[in-house]
């Protein structure tokens, strides 16, 4: 649990967030384009129900969503094959790879480990029965690891894997990750273009993790890379 300070300090951040959230959805207003922040702003001026306080926390959700989940996507896939070299070596000798990996990074070490539900049925899972009302969180990395759906192999780092894209890292359902495609995109390039990009990218120390239980990733990586 956070300290007092510690709270106030998340208080005063996100105060400052909204003002610099405010000032940029202003600065969008004169300059619309072909873009998620001006589609937002014509369906709140279309009379839709966003209040600008309302724009102001989807700005913010999208931001927050968007940014430390894709950095430790390409932080956790580096350090993966960092660990399984054979597996960076493939990656090296074939970018047409790169698109299918990304899959297998999202499984192997999910930036997001879990999702949460409340539900609204009765529901039997297995031999279990959960009540209506439940709040339920449901381990997408652990699901993403389970050898009934990924063979024996599941624990391996398998960049050739074909069903790789089966995992749930993006969540499911209507609330599927609205980033996803955008993730995989920025994953994939940053990751492929290291990889080929030196001839040696090697640990220049211990990596440190991030320590959340929830967006998995490391607070850092040192590399060395020639
Ligand atoms: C590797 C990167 C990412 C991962 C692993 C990830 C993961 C997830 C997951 C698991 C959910 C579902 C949460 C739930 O079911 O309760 C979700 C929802 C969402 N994500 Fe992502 N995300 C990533 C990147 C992004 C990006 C780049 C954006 C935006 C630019 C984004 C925006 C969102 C939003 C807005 C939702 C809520 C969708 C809704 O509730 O309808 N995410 N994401």
């Amino acid at each position: 649990m956070a300290d007092v300070e510690t709270l106030h300090a998340i208080a005063d951040a996100a105060a400052s967030l909204q003002v610099l959230i405010q000032d940029a959805i202003e600065w969008k207003r004169q300059h619309l384009t072909d873009d998620l922040l001006s589609a937002l702003i014509a369906a709140e001026d279309e009379g839709d129900a966003l209040t600008a306080d309302e724009m102001g926390e989807q700005v913010a959700l999208l931001y927050l969503a968007g940014h430390e989940t894709t950095v430790n996507l390409v932080g956790n896939a580096v350090l993966a094959l960092l660990r399984h070299p054979d597996q960076l070596e493939l990656l090296r000798r074939d970018p047409g790879l790169d698109a299918v990996a990304m899959e297998e990074f999202l499984r192997f070490d999910s930036p997001v480990q879990m999702s949460r539900r409340i539900t609204l049925d009765e529901l039997t899972l297995g031999d279990k029965t959960i009540e209506p009302g439940a709040f339920v969180v449901l381990g997408l990395a652990s699901s993403n690891r389970d050898p009934r759906h990924f063979g024996p192999s599941a624990d391996r780092l398998d960049l050739g894997r074909v069903d790789a894209g089966d995992h749930l890292s993006f969540g499911g359902g209507h609330h599927y990750c609205l980033g996803a495609a955008l993730a995989k995109l920025e994953g994939q390039t940053a990751v492929g273009r290291l990889a080929r990009r030196f001839e040696r990218i090697e640990l220049a120390g211990e990596p440190v993790y991030n320590g959340r239980i929830n967006l998995r990733g490391l607070a850092s990586l040192p590399l060395a890379v020639g």
